[in-house]
């Protein structure tokens, strides 16, 4: 049985990208304790079914609550679209009713319609996150009148975990990806980074994106939806430890992680290696 008491806010990703939204909400709320868990050892989840996407995302989400996280925030898109609302609906209510897990889509979705003018929106995101259209569903439900038409980059997170972000044949994919979305509905003129990853392409995208599209990364979205959420439930900030520390787990080695975590994050850092096995066993 799970215990009720205080913990850190737990920070979950398949890999590296969600250091781009802790990133984000550690400025947003630098005095909470979070807990990062990356699931290196078997990402990316973006090119994944839904089933196994969904299996790897609870593993990881009980994993944190093993560890005292009351709040667990899916900072990865794919996660938040194959598996969240299953944890939510189905597993929670068994394993932890008293404990949250929140996704990164629904807080993106909500910045949308203040931003378009024409109301047509691209989206740019891995083929898990684009075929499970969970964009265009969660920001129909908030603005009926919104087209959203998808684009899936399969090739940019290996660019970017590759730390080939800045590199010249990168311009390549990246033009070809944004002419291929832009291609598909001319009267775009907002377009979602949907994948943690991406706002390290951010001045490359730029580059190939017209000016007078606005461009969005959900990290300051996320941050400041997750503050606005915590005020308006005191009982579960009440219960999210508060002394400015931030921890960091993968289901990699080590010596692995922290070189490529060093391409997401301007600090040096140390991580620790946690097994998933009693999990999975389970
Ligand atoms: N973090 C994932 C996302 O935001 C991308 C990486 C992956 O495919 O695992 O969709």
């Amino acid at each position: 049985m799970l215990s009720s008491e205080k913990g850190p806010i737990g920070i979950f990703d398949s890999g590296y990208g969600g250091l781009t939204i802790l990133t984000h909400i550690r400025e947003v709320m630098p005095e909470y304790d979070y807990l990062y868990l990356g699931d290196n050892a078997r990402t990316p989840y973006g090119t994944r079914s839904f089933q196994v996407v969904y299996e790897f995302t609870l593993q990881c989400v009980t994993k944190l609550f093993e560890m005292g996280c009351r709040l667990v925030i899916l900072a990865c898109n794919t996660a938040s679209a194959k598996a969240l609302r299953n944890i939510q609906q189905n597993d929670i209510p068994l394993i932890a009713p008293d404990r949250r897990v929140l996704g990164i889509i629904r807080p993106t979705a909500e910045c949308v319609g203040d931003i378009t003018k024409t109301r047509h929106v691209g989206l740019l995101a891995t083929p898990g996150t684009v075929k499970s259209l969970s964009y265009p569903l969660e920001i129909k439900k908030l603005f009926p009148e919104i087209k959203v038409v998808g684009e899936a980059c399969p090739i940019w997170v290996p660019l970017v975990e590759n730390n080939e972000a800045d590199s010249d044949g990168t311009d390549y994919f990246v033009k070809r990806h944004i002419d291929n979305l832009l291609a598909k509905d001319d009267k775009i003129d907002t377009i979602i980074l949907g994948c943690t990853h991406y706002p390290l392409l951010y001045n490359k995208i730029r580059k190939y994106v017209p000016a007078h599209i606005e461009i969005i990364t959900q990290g300051e979205y996320v941050a400041t939806s997750l503050r606005s959420y915590l005020d308006r439930h005191p009982d579960m900030d009440s219960r999210c430890t508060k002394n400015g520390t931030c921890k960091y787990l993968t289901t990699e080695d080590t010596n692995i992680f922290l070189p490529a975590a060093s391409i997401f994050l301007h600090e040096s850092i140390s991580a620790e290696t946690v097994s998933l096995q009693d999990i999975i066993d389970l």
